[in-house]
């Protein structure tokens, strides 16, 4: 995994500056209405998103789920670990109410008694030439997932040119890439402090994939320009004010990560 290492020399750079920046619906419009369901998927396509996020776990009996926590306790009104659940088990659980309780100004009564969803009927719902950003959780306590998730891909016949895969694991990724080489892949990296990446680091990351995804909240400049002029792309996670969308936009990103799509949206269009 990339650690947070200083760049040296710091050097003149020709400034990179994007217009078609990548709006990813983070869980979905997750900011609007709970995460990871089909309504807030549902929701990020029509408030703009490019790309529906979705976070993988696998249960006992072996399905990907879109969820983003090991445990359901946070989304929903079960207890426990998804990797000692049945799908059927999983799918007993109200995935939806927690968001009406927790955020009041977004309530709906529509959200109360919703499904987790399963990888499956995200692809059934929203169809092959979609796109999709699609993050391996917890690799490690999942073996085989990478597998399930290219044999739905294949099964559904998923646009890869739409598809983007991504994981803070870069043994999951490198997994990804030998299974299949052609599905652009993206690291996700986690920085405590001061962003800086080295040249070696980049030259790593490009073995494998198209981008870097880490947190927004240490980035600066000069990292976003030394990734772009690189050729990779980066996309940030993840932002929800529109102040820092701009300026991130202002300092080169390609792409961010947003649980508001449509404040996104509006920046892009400068409002
Ligand atoms: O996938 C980008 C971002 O979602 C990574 O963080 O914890 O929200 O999955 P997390
Ligand atoms: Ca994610």
């Amino acid at each position: 995994m990339l650690a947070g290492i200083t760049v040296g020399g710091g050097g003149a750079f020709a400034k990179e500056k994007h217009k078609d920046i990548v709006n990813v619906s983070h869980r979905g419009a997750s900011g609007h209405a709970p995460e990871h369901t089909l309504i807030a998927y549902d929701m990020g396509e029509k408030m703009h998103g490019d790309y529906i996020e979705i976070d993988l776990q696998m249960t006992k009996d072996g399905h990907l789920i879109a969820m983003h926590d090991e445990k359901v306790d946070r989304t929903t009104d079960g207890t426990g670990y998804v990797k000692d659940m049945t799908l059927a088990e999983i799918k007993e659980l109200d995935a939806g109410s927690w968001f009406n309780e927790k955020y009041p100004e977004y309530a709906n009564p529509e959200y109360e008694g919703l499904q987790v969803p399963t990888l499956e009927e995200v692809f059934q719902k929203f169809k092959k030439n979609n796109s999709y950003y699609i993050e391996t959780k917890s690799p490690e306590i999942y073996p085989g997932m990478e597998k399930e998730l290219l044999r739905l891909v294949d099964k559904y016949d998923i646009n890869k040119d739409k598809l983007l895969v991504q994981s803070f694991s870069q043994d999951s990724l490198k997994i990804m890439h030998e299974l299949d080489p052609s599905v652009k892949l993206v690291q996700l990296i986690s920085y405590g402090s001061y962003a800086t990446i080295t040249d070696e680091q980049i030259a790593e990351v490009k073995e494998y994939a198209m981008g870097v995804g880490p947190n927004h909240t240490h980035l600066n400049e000069e990292y976003i320009q030394k990734v772009v002029n690189s050729g990779l792309e980066i996309h940030p996670y993840t932002v929800n004010d529109k102040e820092r969308m701009q300026q991130l936009i202002d300092w080169g990103v390609t792409g961010m990560f947003t649980n508001f799509p449509d404040l996104l949206h509006e920046v892009k269009k400068g409002r």
